[in-house]
């Protein structure tokens, strides 16, 4: 479990809080999405539990962060990473080899992964996150969305039991970014990791994480499965939250009285949506 106790982070040199009063929980096995307006404080908060903070971004740090039971300040990243596997929002600054295959031998063998493992564990990672061909690419030749698809990979094969991913599908295409949100399902539903997600690719979340966490300016405005959530439509948009256009809608209709049911999360709950509307205009229509 990852519990989050009144945590208030302020980075080194500036003059205002990034997080502020934050305590929240995480179960095992749970898929969490994180949202919020740009600075909003989401990568801090993903810092704040792989012990990026305060280890490697020092600042003024009060409440605790406990992960599997490791405090993070305590434990040292050293610790941290054999649970919290990460993947930054900064993907260069996360590659440590020159070739794509050895990304992901340099943390299997640091990890002491058994020899006979090995092999079965770089290619189901290639190829689950679609790069089986790139697995000799130098990777300087390769986009900045190859370049994601290999920090996943990497990260992946290593099956933490946290994997904490900061916008991973960012300089992905829609096809790409649902193969990797497929992977990381399976990844939960095998292997129990719990997934926490910084993702703008709404739809998408909403169709695969189980809860939200929704911050603003440093404070934890919502959380809760997603479809509580998303009930808090006029909120999320008034946070500068993009939400799924069928969640818009809804609101829009509720305003004006043509649909009193919960706001829809997806097509399917969007075209019964639209079937309440019709037939309420047509009720007021008839004569
Ligand atoms: N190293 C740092 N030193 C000082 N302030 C920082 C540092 N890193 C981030 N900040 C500030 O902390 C705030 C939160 O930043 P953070 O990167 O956590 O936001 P975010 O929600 O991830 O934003 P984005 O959606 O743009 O990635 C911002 O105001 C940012 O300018
Ligand atoms: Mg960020």
């Amino acid at each position: 479990m990852i519990s989050v106790k009144g945590l208030t982070f302020r980075y080194a040199g500036s003059n205002r809080d990034v997080l502020s009063k934050i305590s929240l929980e995480i179960a095992d096995g749970d898929f969490v999405g994180i949202i919020g307006h740009s600075g909003a404080g989401k990568s801090t908060l993903t810092f704040a539990i792989n012990g990026v903070v305060p280890h490697h971004y020092s600042g003024d740090f009060y409440g605790s962060v406990t992960v599997n039971g490791l405090d993070t300040v305590d434990a040292g990243t050293e610790n941290l990473s054999r649970i919290v596997g990460s993947v930054f929002q900064d993907i260069d600054a996360q590659m440590v080899a020159g070739v794509v295959e050895d990304e992901l031998l340099f943390g299997l063998e640091n990890f002491g992964v058994p020899h006979d493992e090995i092999e079965t564990r770089v290619s189901e990672a290639l190829s689950a996150a679609g790069i089986a061909d790139l697995r000799h690419r130098p990777l300087n030749s390769l986009s900045g969305g190859q370049k994601q698809k290999t920090a996943i990979a990497a990260i992946t094969a290593l099956r933490p039991k946290v994997i904490v991913l900061d916008e991973p599908t960012g300089e992905l295409d829609p096809c790409s970014s649902r193969r990797i949100f497929e992977y990381l399902k399976e990844l939960n539903e095998q292997y129990g990791m719990t997934v926490i997600i910084v993702e703008q690719k709404i739809m998408l979340l909403c169709e695969f994480a189980r809860r939200l966490l929704v911050l603003n300016h440093g404070v934890l405005l919502l959380e809760g499965t997603v479809k509580d959530v998303l009930q808090h439509a006029g909120a999320l948009e008034e946070s500068g939250v993009n939400i799924p256009r069928v969640t818009t809608l809804g609101k829009r209709l509720r305003e004006q009285a043509l649909y009193q049911g919960n706001l829809p999360l997806n097509l399917e709950e969007g075209l019964a949506m639209t079937r309440q509307a019709l037939a309420r205009a047509h009720a007021y229509a008839a004569p």
